[in-house]
C-alpha cells in the first residue's frame, strides 16, 4: 500500500470524543519511549506528524491520524512509565483501557515491544489483558537498529516463549526499525490485508 495523504485529525484524553467510528483503525500501543510516536512518522514518511521525544511520557492522549481518506492511524500514550504521578499514571491506565474496550471501530492493535530488552512484565500483562477482551492485536518489535541480529533473534525468542505460555499460538509478529525504515512494507502489507476483510 502507497500513503498518498496523512491529516492530523484530533486529540483528546477521552474516547467518547474520538472521531465517529466510521473507517477501520489501528493504533499503537506500548511502554513509554518504546518508539510509538516515530513509527507514526516512519509510517507516513514525515518528521514530526506525531510528536516524539527522548523523554517517556510525550504523547498524553489519544491522536488520530486520516491515511489516504480511508482509515485512521492512532498514536496513544504509554503504559508502565513509573515517574509521572501515581494518580496520572492510572489515568493513562484508564484511557487506553477505555479506549481497547470502547472503540468499535478497532481492526487492530498494535504492541510495540522493544526489542533490546528481554521480556517486560507491563508488555506480558497488557499483551494478555487485550487478548483477553477479544481484540485483534500484533507484535512489533522496535528499534532493531539497536542490536546486533543474533542478539535479536535471541530477544524475539525469549519474547515468543514468554507469549506462548499465556497463548495458544502466536500473533503476528513484525520487525522494525523507525531510524532505519526497517519494517516498513510489512507493517503497511499487514494493514493492507486487515482492511480488505
Ligand atoms: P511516549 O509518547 O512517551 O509514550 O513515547 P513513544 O513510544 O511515542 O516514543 P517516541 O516515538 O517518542 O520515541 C522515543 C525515543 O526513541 C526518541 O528519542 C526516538 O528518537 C527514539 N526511537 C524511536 N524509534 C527508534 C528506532 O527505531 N531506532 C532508534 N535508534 N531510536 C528510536
Ligand atoms: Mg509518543
Amino acid at each position: 500500500m502507497k500513503i498518498t495523504k496523512s491529516e492530523f485529525i484530533s486529540s483528546y484524553a477521552d474516547v467518547h470524543k474520538c472521531p465517529a467510528p466510521d473507517k477501520p483503525e489501528f493504533a499503537f500501543i506500548g511502554r513509554s519511549n518504546v518508539g510509538k510516536s516515530s513509527l507514526i512518522n516512519m509510517l507516513t514518511q514525515t518528521k514530526d506528524l506525531a510528536k516524539t521525544s527522548s523523554t517517556p511520557g510525550k504523547t498524553q492522549t489519544i491522536n488520530h491520524f486520516l491515511i489516504n481518506e480511508t482509515w485512521y492511524l492512532v498514536d496513544l500514550p504509554g503504559y508502565g512509565y513509573a515517574s509521572v504521578s501515581k494518580t496520572i499514571r492510572e489515568g493513562f491506565g484508564q484511557m487506553i483501557e477505555d479506549y481497547v474496550q470502547k472503540r468499535e471501530n478497532l481492526s487492530c492493535i498494535f504492541v510495540l515491544v522493544d526489542s533490546r530488552l528481554e521480556p517486560q512484565k507491563s508488555d506480558l500483562s497488557f499483551i494478555n489483558w487485550a487478548g483477553s477482551k477479544g481484540v485483534p492485536l500484533a507484535i512489533v518489535f522496535t528499534k532493531v537498529d539497536k542490536l546486533k541480529l543474533n542478539e535479536l533473534q535471541r530477544n524475539v525468542q525469549q519474547f515468543k516463549k514468554a507469549v506462548l505460555a499465556d497463548w495458544e499460538e502466536l500473533p503476528p509478529m513484525i520487525i522494525t526499525s523507525s531510524e532505519k525504515k526497517t519494517g516498513r512494507d510489512e507493517l503497511l502489507d499487514f494493514i493492507d490485508d486487515a482492511l480488505k476483510v
